[in-house]
């Protein structure tokens, strides 16, 4: 949560760090401020998105040639001007924003009161400025040294960008489970939550790890760890296209990545699947194939919509690989002291790679000597790190809050895992493995399919915007597509959504029913439709009102439905990243129409790097 910009070099650091704020708007919107050098430290500082500081500093003097800018997503202390970051330090001398959550704050800010310091925020991060100041002022240290000993203090996660009054050209910028890209350029440095902001300038990254301190100048950047001893900066080159994090004509970010799907599948399944060779190519996967077969157990773990692609993928290798699978939410799974046999392989899912409760939960299972398999979208990012192997998603930036893309992608990838270890393992014929291949290949086209016969959700979504609660109900594979469904129409549009296994609903849900209640199946054609059939009866009796996703041509799923939305024929386990699509598109629809801000919805962040 919470996004940082920094920028150092010859240029105007305004609008470079403006523009990168307005990029990773997706980490946290509820206030932003920004910190420039301009004959002593400048502090400009808001509540609400950035646009809203933008307007409310027009005319003012903001040239300087370095300066930090944050996106806040509040944790401690409520979204206000005063909250906002950057944060001065008592004497003034300093500016910090912060990226995390510092636990000890209590502590240290009593220390702190008891020396006579006031503070003008309720955040953690200004009691971290403060600290440094206080052993910088005590030790007669650098600057540099002071955030060093201070980081030896606290507990917690951080990413923090620090600017003195007395140093116009240095950001000390340091890094603990938050993530940190520095961007190399000539004669110049960009920081940031993630490369976006710094795109245009350079392809030359560098990815700071936990525990590094980076003293970031236009022509150096030092890198040391908290000992003080020097690292050489590992500089990738990064292989993202500026217009992949543009809106593309599209109206909003989540528009063009539901749109974007046909082509994200395809990626996912470019150079890994040949459905005529018969063969999955997943180098990270094939290095741990004997221990993913002889696993007694496979535990996925993963919050939010990466836990519903979980929960798919655990039908999947189920049925396909015929191990034992649990899907485990990744806040629950690091605090239980779970138990962790030697050779469980954990599947990390997520979309960001930096998700804090997944990351910890994945680092805990390690440590116990589990196998750690990453499927992660962000390249680089700390889960892919803290990974044994994985594969990525490969589905480009996701940048609307809400996930779509991504979801398809990781089912894609988890779909091909469970083809070529229950290949492998021989629980799974040829036949079935061939025509799953040649299938799994023809996705992107079905995806393309869907969205082109998706012409009335718009108008389904004026129907039904004014409901107050919404059931999504589904079987088997497509149970957790309900879930997904129900998640996606409740963060996008405020509706209450509740998902459900739809024979579940007899002992409790079904209550809700009545002629006011629009109940979404998803219905597709397959080993448990009948099943669902004699549930979407139940609920029509019950004068509840019936919304399908359906296989073209399933007449009678479309006798018992008010409004439909199709998708072609694909086989059950595939089925999932087809049905989805409608769902998506429905949320979107039906938040559009209740004048809600799709791609950012209230409350919400796109990386949730707290716990
Ligand atoms: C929902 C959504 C969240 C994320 C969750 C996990 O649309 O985006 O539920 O799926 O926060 O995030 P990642 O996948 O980045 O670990």
């Amino acid at each position: 949560m919470c996004g940082i910009v920094g920028y150092t070099g010859p240029r105007e650091a305004y609008p470079i760090i403006i523009k990168g704020l307005k990029r990773l708007e997706y980490r946290g919107y509820d206030s932003t401020g920004v910190a420039l050098q301009n004959g002593g430290l400048n502090v400009y500082k808001k509540k609400g998105k950035v646009a809203e500081l933008e307007d409310s500093i027009i005319g003012k003097n903001l040239h300087s040639h370095i300066g930090i800018g944050h996106t806040r997503w509040a944790t401690h202390g409520e979204p206000s001007d005063r909250n906002a970051h950057p944060h001065q330090s008592s004497s003034g001398q300093l500016a910090m924003i912060h990226n995390g959550i510092i636990e000890n704050y209590n502590q240290l800010k009593q220390e702190l009161i008891n020396k006579g310091y006031t503070f003008s925020s309720d955040t953690d991060t200004e009691v971290l400025l403060n600290f440094i100041e206080e052993i910088k002022k005590n030790n007669d240290c650098s600057l540099e040294e002071a955030v060093r000993v201070a980081l030896k203090r606290v507990t917690g996660a951080y990413v923090i960008l620090l600017m003195s009054a007395d140093d116009p050209e240095t950001i000390i910028a340091a890094r603990k489970g938050s993530p940190l890209v520095i961007g190399v350029g000539k004669g110049e440095h960009f920081l940031g939550s993630d490369a976006s902001p710094m795109l245009e300038y350079t392809k030359e990254v560098v990815y700071v790890n936990d525990y590094e301190l980076a003293i970031v100048k236009p022509d150096e950047l030092v890198l040391k760890n908290l000992g003080n001893e020097k690292l050489t900066p590992y500089v990738q080159r990064l292989d993202i296209e500026l217009a992949a994090i543009e809106k593309g004509g599209y109206e909003h970010f989540m528009l063009k990545e539901i749109f974007e799907q046909p082509q994200t599948v395809y990626d996912c399944l470019r150079g890994r699947l040949d459905a005529v060779e018969g063969t999955i190519t997943m180098s990270g996967i094939q290095q741990y194939a004997e221990q993913i077969m002889n696993a007694n157990r496979i535990v996925m773990v993963a919050c939010g919509t990466s836990w519903h692609a979980g929960l798919v993928a655990e039908y999947i290798f189920e049925e396909l690989c015929r191990i034992n699978v649990e899907v485990e939410y990744a806040s629950e799974f690091r605090y239980r002291n779970p138990v962790i046999n030697k050779g469980d392989v954990i599947i990390a899912i997520s979309q960001s790679g930096e998700t804090a409760d997944t990351l910890v939960a994945i680092e805990n299972a390690k440590s116990n000597g589990a196998i750690i398999l990453g499927v992660v979208n962000v390249v680089g990012s700390s889960i892919a790190r803290m990974s044994h192997a994985g594969a990525y998603t490969h589905a480009g930036p996701e940048i609307g809050v809400a996930s779509t893309k991504a979801f398809t992608a990781q089912l894609a990838v988890l779909t091909m895992i469970a083809l070529k270890i229950g290949y492998m393992k021989g629980t799974i014929t040829q036949k079935r493995y061939m025509n799953l291949l040649k299938e799994l290949q023809e996705i992107p086209e079905k995806v393309a399919w869907t969205l082109k016969h998706s012409d009335n959700i718009k108008a389904l979504a004026e129907k039904y915007k004014d409901a107050h609660d919404f059931l999504y109900l589904g079987r088997g594979y497509n149970f957790p597509v309900a879930l997904e469904g129900a998640l996606k129409l409740k963060e996008i549009s405020y509706i209450h959504a509740e998902g459900y296994p739809a024979a579940e609903m007899k002992h409790g849900p079904i209550a809700l029913v009545d002629e006011n209640l629009p109940v979404v199946f998803v219905a597709t054609k397959d080993s448990f439709h009948e099943k669902v059939v004699s549930n979407m009866q139940e609920i029509k009796a019950r004068k509840g009102r019936v919304i399908s996703v359906i296989t073209e041509g399933d007449e009678t799923s479309a006798s018992l439905s008010e409004d439909v939305m199709v998708v072609p024929e694909a086989d059950e386990i595939l089925a999932p990243m087809l049905s989805v699509i409608p769902l998506q598109l429905l949320a979107y629809y039906i938040g559009l129409a209740r004048g809600c801000d799709v791609d950012k919805p209230r409350n919400l962040a796109k990386s949730v790097t707290v716990e």
